[in-house]
């Protein structure tokens, strides 16, 4: 049997994700549990955080999957590692800002764009120590609720937001991480206001991890076509906005 390659995100962001993965290893299967009801993650504390985590991981787990992606930057640097321990069978692959992306090309004025959560966490500091230059400028800053604007896909209240945090740094800055998966869904909004700056995000190395680790797991399917599901925790008529999403 096909088993299926199962993802979550608090929402639309995990589509991003998604996308690059279906390029790369079309054959498989997917189940995306986007967890909408629960949106945003990146307000929420560790402890409900680990709750509302847990439970998506053991759906996914009920129905199978052979690998779980965690296509949420914050879900990821909240409840990786407690994940890994509480679930010792299975494999997970998880979602950072691409700090170590930056680092690779050599920019000097990097901004680091995340949910109030992912900004403080311990998770972004090690990665900060660990792949800052020393003639490198990192400017973190929260994207508030962001997230929860995109999902409700409030466009006046998404720019108003996005200028009001990155106009001031439109001739400084040479790259801006995407730390979070929904905000690779407006590239062209911030690009609008930071158009000479490089954005980056992780979701092409995560896609790159998952083949990896289904090869090296011989987990991979190379058979069939594959398929998509999508279930939507907070309306299934949503699913059908996700599935426009990824077409396009
Ligand atoms: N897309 C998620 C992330 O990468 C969560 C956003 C949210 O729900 O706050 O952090």
């Amino acid at each position: 049997m096909n088993r299926k390659i199962g993802l979550f995100d608090s929402g639309l962001g995990g589509l991003s994700i998604l996308k690059e993965l279906v390029k790369l290893l079309p054959n498989e299967n997917y189940l995306f549990y986007e967890d909408s009801i629960n949106n945003p993650y990146g307000q929420k504390s560790e402890d409900e955080l680990l709750k509302i985590v847990d439970n998506a991981v053991k759906f996914l787990l009920k129905e199978d999957c052979k690998i779980i992606v965690i296509a949420c930057n914050t879900a990821t640097t909240c409840c990786l590692k407690k994940l890994r321990e509480m679930y010792p069978d299975t494999i997970f692959v998880g979602t950072v800002p691409a700090i170590k992306v930056a680092y690779d090309n050599n920019y000097k004025n990097t901004i680091i764009l995340s949910t109030p959560y992912t900004m403080q966490s311990s998770r972004v500091e090690e990665l900060i120590h660990n792949y800052r230059r020393k003639d490198q400028n990192i400017i973190n800053i929260s994207g508030e609720n962001l997230a929860h604007l995109i999902e409700l896909d409030n466009k006046i209240e998404i720019m108003s937001l996005l200028n009001r945090k990155l106009s001031k740094y439109k001739d400084v800055t040479d790259s801006l991480v995407l730390g979070c998966t929904h905000y690779s869904l407006i590239k062209d909004e911030i690009q609008s206001i930071l158009p000479n700056t490089v954005l980056l995000d992780g979701c092409v190395g995560v896609s790159n991890e998952v083949k990896h680790q289904l090869e090296e797991h011989k987990l991979l399917n190379n058979n069939s076509a594959g398929n998509i599901q999508i279930i939507n925790s907070k309306d299934e008529k949503l699913v059908e906005r996700s599935f426009g999403i990824l077409r396009s």
